[in-house]
């Protein structure tokens, strides 16, 4: 059996970062409770004109540069993003284009924030198929275009005036996902192994859609038009979340899952060095690792520097890991998420 090591990683995040005290010049919100309920301190933002293609493309050269490799290298692109640059085509194909790899197979996952696990499971298939050998594994996310404020000189500080009071309240309104997402970039290489050992040793994957009303963008093509002006002022076009009942499934469905893919891997928790879990809420992965029993130190955590960055939160965590030397070849890696679909799980991993 064959199976895959990460040889290259790397990640980006664009211009300043956003702080809690910034969200709170447009909207009815302060650091405190966003620090308290979230672990959220700052986050950045994709500036006007970029989308994930571009935030992916600097993410994607640092991980081939780690990787000692050129673009050329690569024979399969798996993308990750709920916020495409175009509703189509995906983004996949327009970072191989930037990045010139030809023809190279550029295949655009939508699942969201429990993006990584469908990412890796099927990086896994395709390099034990023979399929490729070498694959680039992209999370990438520029939620700017749908943050609830439009003022963003306002929130930047160069406007010193205050929202209008629709603005402020329709911002306010939105305030629960408002203050959570953030945008970057992560880029991962995997390389197929002819040893034992390395790659996934077990996946319990699970997707649900009748979840999918507690947390999606309603606009889409089953609307004639898909987007109308009264969408784009309204609610229709923004993120719907039921933050609460979100948070409930999380804190449930994850460490069931965890307990499950170790029974299936053939390990216990504890043998385990790394939690790798998807960044939604600091509360969220304090909350599973008390249900799991395992100690805080071994799931970490970039929550309050980046937010969450939906389908690049782990592999912006695995590269900022693999670089400053806690993330080593042999290591057994639990990877979980869950997020909008309802699409969750958890997969072990030998690094
Ligand atoms: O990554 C994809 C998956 N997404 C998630 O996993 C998100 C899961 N959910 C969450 O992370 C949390 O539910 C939120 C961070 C979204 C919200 O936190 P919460 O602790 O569940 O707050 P809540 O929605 O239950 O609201 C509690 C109170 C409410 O006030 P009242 O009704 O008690 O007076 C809210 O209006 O906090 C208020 N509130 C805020 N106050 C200040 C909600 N958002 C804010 C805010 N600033 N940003």
């Amino acid at each position: 059996m064959s199976g895959f090591r990460i040889i290259g990683s790397g990640h980006y995040v664009p211009g300043r970062p956003y702080t809690n005290d910034d969200l709170a010049r447009v909207m009815d919100t302060n650091d405190e409770w966003i620090r308290r309920r979230t672990g959220i301190a700052q986050r950045h933002f994709a500036p006007a004109g970029q989308g994930p293609a571009d935030l992916a493309v600097p993410a994607t050269e640092r991980a081939l540069e780690s990787a000692g490799l050129g673009p050329g290298d690569i024979d399969y692109v798996l993308f990750s993003t709920m916020t495409p640059d175009h509703l189509f085509p995906g983004s996949g194909p327009l970072l191989a284009a930037r990045l010139g790899m030809r023809t190279v197979p550029a295949l655009d996952l939508r699942t969201q924030c429990g993006a990584m696990l469908f990412a890796f499971q099927v990086a896994d298939a395709l390099l034990s198929s023979g399929a490729a050998r070498r694959i680039l594994i992209v999370g990438a996310e520029a939620h700017a275009g749908i943050m609830p404020w439009r003022d963003w000189d306002i929130l930047e500080g160069t406007n010193p005036a205050r929202p209008s009071p629709e603005d402020w309240d329709r911002a306010t309104r939105h305030r629960g996902w408002g203050i959570i997402f953030g945008d970057g970039a992560g880029a991962l290489v995997a390389e197929r192994s002819e040893q034992a050992g390395p790659g996934v040793l077990a996946t319990d994957i699970h997707s649900d859609g009748r979840y999918a009303p507690l947390l999606c963008i309603q606009a889409g093509f089953h609307e004639r038009p898909y987007l109308t002006d009264a969408m784009v002022n309204g609610d229709a076009a923004l993120i719907h979340m039921d933050g609460r009942e979100v948070f409930k499934h999380a804190v449930t469905k994850l460490p069931k899952s965890v307990e499950a893919v170790c029974e299936r891997g053939g390990v216990r928790a504890e043998e385990v060095d790394w939690f790798i879990a998807h960044q939604a809420n600091q509360r969220i992965n304090e909350a599973v690792c008390q249900r799991l029993g395992v100690p805080l130190e071994k799931m970490p955590s970039n929550i309050d520097r980046y937010g969450n960055t939906s389908g690049a939160t782990i592999p912006i965590l695995m590269d900022e890991m693999r670089r400053d030397g806690r993330l080593r070849p042999g290591q057994l890696v639990c990877m979980l998420a869950l997020g909008a679909g309802f699409h969750w799980g958890s997969l072990l991993l030998r690094t």
